[in-house]
């Protein structure tokens, strides 16, 4: 693996870090990678890219970055570049990550890795080709009341986990009408493949990547296609007379090896008392953990559950707000400086891809399915790989 931190950095003064050179491609999100490296002595942003030219030079100012691009070959052919994030609508993960991959640059895609099983496989075997770092942004791993309860997890307070729990609900938070978001082709799915894998990456990844057998599942559009369900606010633009192709909610019941089950649910838009909330409950035999984010609190949100003597306990953290995407990307950096196992890896990217469509499969044949066994098991890569 080439290690550009590994070589030193000449002329540099002796304490001013090694920095990674990085270019960010689509000034959506773009914003929270920007803010992510911002906090990072190590990450030195050089390049950004995207479409949208006004908002890619309001970034360009608010952040120092020197050099504005359009199109994503334009920011892959910039050799100064080292390591690229990618932040595209979901059908252009693909190429972009290709693309930066073979140019020999270091890659951290957005959720989901791409929008099919198949296609994320390409670009695992594209990273081990290249020797280059491959990490997936499931940003919500980097907040404290997540880490907390993988830690107990990981140390056996909660004894043996036999259900879980994880949802995403929003009352009314289509991203945009007959924008990319509600077309099947270019997002892949609805609220399931948006917000519902990144609450189904938080359980699998606190409970140590267990294997998935079988789902059933069921998707519904009840609101999106009568126009309803458009994200409050004005945040994100409608297209008028585009139709709406995805889901609005989901539901999955997955079954796992050793008997472990998962209730997964995710919606952008439903009649519930949910605002924007997601969360993820644990039952275990010595004890439970619940996370309820409310509008995406980060403090106030984890409750442990115990018991002394028989008396039942409640035990609530006092928590401390993080930077999601700064968090993760501080691990991008370290696995590509430093040569440390990148979490979350291409793979665990891969392993939820998989799941997602497992999902979509079983509520399109009204039945339980098995999930597609895997070449290699996330499970068996966890925090284990760079690619
Ligand atoms: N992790 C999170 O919390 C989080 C939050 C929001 C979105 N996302 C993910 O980020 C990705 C982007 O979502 P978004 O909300 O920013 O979408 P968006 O539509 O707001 O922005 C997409 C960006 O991609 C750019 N783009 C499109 N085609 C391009 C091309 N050929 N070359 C260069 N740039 C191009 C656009 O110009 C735009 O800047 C999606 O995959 C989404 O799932 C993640």
């Amino acid at each position: 693996m080439l290690r550009p931190g590994s070589k030193g950095s000449e002329g540099a003064a002796v304490d001013e870090p090694r920095k990674l050179k990085i270019g960010i491609i689509g000034c959506g999100v773009g914003i929270l990678h920007l803010q992510g490296f911002a906090e990072n002595p190590r990450a030195d942003v050089v390049a950004i890219a995207g479409l949208d030219q006004d908002r890619c030079h309001d970034l360009a100012k608010q952040f120092n970055v020197p050099r504005i691009y359009r199109e994503y070959q334009e920011l892959i052919a910039d050799p100064d570049v080292e390591a690229v994030t990618v932040a595209v609508p979901n059908i252009l993960h693909v190429p972009v990550a290709l693309a930066a991959l073979e140019a020999g640059k270091h890659v951290m895609v957005e959720k989901p890795l791409a929008p099919t099983a198949e296609e994320g496989q390409r670009i695992i075997d594209a990273a081990r080709e290249a020797n280059r770092v491959l990490g997936v942004v499931f940003n919500r791993r980097g907040r404290q009341d997540v880490q907390l309860v993988k830690r107990e997890v990981e140390r056996g307070a909660l004894g043996e986990v036999y259900h879980a729990r994880a949802f995403w609900m929003r009352r009314s938070g289509i991203p945009g009408l007959g924008t990319w978001f509600t077309s099947k082709g270019m997002a892949g799915g609805g609220p399931l493949i948006d917000l519902g894998i990144h609450v189904l990456d938080l359980a699998l990844w606190v409970l140590g990547n267990p294997v998935a057998r079988r789902v059933s599942a069921a998707t519904y559009a009840e609101l999106g296609p009568q126009g309803r369900g458009q994200w409050q606010g004005g945040r994100f633009k409608i297209v008028p007379g585009e139709t709406y192709e995805v889901e609005d909610f989901a539901t999955a019941f997955i079954r796992f090896d050793g008997g472990l089950t998962l209730q997964l649910d995710a919606s952008w838009a439903a009649y519930t008392g949910h605002g924007d909330d997601f969360g993820l409950a644990l039952l275990g035999d010595n004890g439970g953990a619940e996370i309820h984010a409310r509008d995406y609190a980060q403090t106030g949100t984890l409750r442990f559950f115990g018991e002394i003597d028989g008396v039942p306990t409640v035990t609530e953290p006092r928590l401390l707000e993080r930077h999601g995407h700064g968090e993760v990307f501080r691990g991008f950096i370290e696995s590509v400086l430093d040569g440390t196992p990148m979490s979350p890896s291409g793979e665990e990217g891969l392993d939820r891809v998989r799941l997602i469509q497992a999902i979509y499969r079983s509520a399109e044949l009204g039945r339980e399915v098995e999930v597609e066994a895997p070449d290699s098991p996330a499970a068996a890569t966890e925090g284990g790989s760079s690619a």
